[in-house]
């Protein structure tokens, strides 16, 4: 495998720091917490008022199929596919983005994609899909293939000050190393399509996909892409594509 000198860098970095920081992936505090939030994951809290959200602003799960056109027992398989391709909105869409339509339907204004609120109200509608395989599907259309297409392009494009790219650290050649005490995860096996929302106990609230994404652009100091954008539902679109087929886990629990 031909390595450019970049990855071998970053490689040699990793390596060199995975032996003597083990220990620091987390300590005993961090893991004993981890425990007690599996049991009980404070973004419960968050998921049930997003759900009261949900009912007052886009008339729960009824209101949601209607504007989706699914019957309410086919609603949990096709929330499972998203983000997908939404006539109505002529553009590939995140649940939320869904949501702010029908908020804007009935009369509401709708809620910005980067607010607390939001969050709860998308944990609440994704977890509506608990258990169901996620089934994105990117050659649905070429809409789809073209989101899989600039998901991809983002996903592998070296920016910012350090040149790198979301592949620097999440490929295959890495994952499993540390770097500056974090383990290099890989995406699909930690289902990050499934797990997000999810609370994070670093910055002690519930969190969205994207809003991690911007996490990692922000310590790579990558130009963070808004929430909401073609690139970022693009990137969301390509990102989920690597968990297709794991269960849909909401609220996750991350570090
Ligand atoms: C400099 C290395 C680096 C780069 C570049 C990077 N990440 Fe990360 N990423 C990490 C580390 C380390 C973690 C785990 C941190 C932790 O556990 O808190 C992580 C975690 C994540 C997670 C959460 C995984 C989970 O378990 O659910 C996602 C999603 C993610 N990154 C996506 C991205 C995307 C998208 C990009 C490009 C915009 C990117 N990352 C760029 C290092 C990086």
């Amino acid at each position: 495998m031909k390595l450019s000198t970049k990855t071998a860098l970053l490689l040699t970095l990793v390596c060199s720091l995975s032996f003597a920081s083990e220990q620091f992936a987390m300590s005993d505090a961090d893991r004993a917490m981890y425990a007690e939030m599996l049991e009980n994951n404070p973004a419960e809290m968050d998921i049930e008022v997003g759900g009261e959200l949900f009912e007052e602003y886009c008339n729960g799960e009824a209101g949601l199929a209607k504007f989706l056109g699914v019957s309410e027992s086919k609603l949990p398989e096709y929330i499972a596919g998203f983000p997908r391709y939404v006539e109505k909105l002529k553009m590939v869409a995140g649940l939320d983005q869904v949501m702010q339509a029908i908020m804007k339907e009935n009369g509401h204004e709708p809620l910005k994609l980067k607010s607390g609120d939001m969050f709860g109200m998308l944990a609440y509608a994704k977890s509506l899909a608990n258990d169901v395989p996620i089934n994105i599907d990117v050659n649905a259309n070429k809409h789809m293939k073209e989101a899989y297409a600039l998901g991809k392009e983002v996903f592998e494009t070296k920016r910012g000050g350090r040149g790198l790219a979301c592949l620097s650290c999440h490929n295959s050649a890495v994952e499993g190393g540390i770097l500056r005490t974090q383990p290099l995860p890989n995406l699909g096996k930690n289902n990050a399509g499934g797990t997000w929302p999810a609370y994070r106990m670093t910055k002690s609230s519930l969190r969205t996909l994207q809003r991690r994404f911007q996490g990692c652009m922000n310590n790579a100091l990558l130009a963070v892409i808004p929430i909401g954008s073609p690139e970022m539902n693009a990137l969301e679109v390509y990102v989920t594509d690597m968990s297709k087929g794991s269960a849909i886990a909401i609220p996750g629990l991350k570090r």
